[in-house]
């Protein structure tokens, strides 16, 4: 399990994310809602390991305390991030992205696998395999990503925005991956701009509002609350 406890991220003077407190387990997918600037992506940015941790504040891994890791430290201890800008190297072919992500050591020996099941996941990239990535959809750059990720045998995922960009067919493909990276006992951290969307597959979710934490319930609890329909899934 992931666990995030009392995390503030400052920039400079700035703090965008105040004592932030967020659990993630093998197996569930968990949304993370919030307007633009909420401070998602500096949740996500600091559980992958690149962000400072301040003193009180704490990210374990199977209840081991990796706050003051290196990031390739949380890798190895599980956890993969998919940055919104996707982070892939144009320049290279699909495969040669993939091989790129099993560079921890928990994912050497298993590389063959992992990729096979990248494959059988994303079969458009299997299509694609010597192509360069730049020519590539957005929806099959952002396959390529995840892909990535995977190849680095995580136990938890952070996915943010993912859907971004992407058409609504595509959308239903990327959802119906993640549902079987789900299944495959990976836990998701997913922040969604397509709140309904997310509410759909999640199992749980938070509502981070100006960089606090001001809601975590089931996905059924919050596609139901007033305020979340409100200000996140265009209700009235
Ligand atoms: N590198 C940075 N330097 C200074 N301020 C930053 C930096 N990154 C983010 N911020 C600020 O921190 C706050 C939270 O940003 P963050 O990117 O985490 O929000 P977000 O919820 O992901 O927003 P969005 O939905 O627009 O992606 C914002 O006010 C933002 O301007
Ligand atoms: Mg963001």
């Amino acid at each position: 399990m992931l666990e995030i406890r009392d995390l503030s991220v400052f920039y400079g003077q700035h703090r965008a994310v105040e004592e932030v407190s967020v659990t993630v387990s093998r197996g569930e997918i968990v949304v993370m809602l919030g307007a633009n600037g909420a401070g998602k992506s500096s949740v996500l940015r600091a559980a992958a390991g690149l962000l400072p941790v301040m003193n009180n504040a704490a990210i374990l891994m199977d209840g081991r305390d990796i706050s003051h890791c290196p990031a390739d430290e949380f890798v190895e201890a599980g956890i993969a991030l998919v940055p919104e800008d996707r982070a892939i190297f144009a320049d290279l072919t699909v495969l040669e992205n993939l091989k790129l992500g099993a560079y921890p050591k928990r994912a050497r020996q298993k590389e063959r696998e992992n990729l096979e099941n990248v494959m059988s996941l994303f079969p458009k990239l299997e299509e694609r395999r010597r192509q360069k990535v730049r020519s590539m959809s957005g929806g099959e750059q952002q396959m390529v990503a995840i892909g990535r990720a995977m190849m680095s045998a995580p136990a938890i995922l952070l996915l943010d925005e993912p859907s971004l960009g992407l058409s609504p067919l595509l959308c239903g493909e990327l959802f119906r991956s993640l549902a079987v990276i789900r299944s495959a006992e990976i836990g998701i951290l997913l922040v969604e701009q397509n709140a309904k969307r997310g509410l759909a597959i999640a199992d749980r979710g938070y509502v981070l509002e100006n960089g606090r934490v001001t809601g975590s319930e089931s996905s059924e609890i919050l596609s139901s609350d007033e305020r979340v329909r409100k200000a996140y899934l265009g209700g009235d």
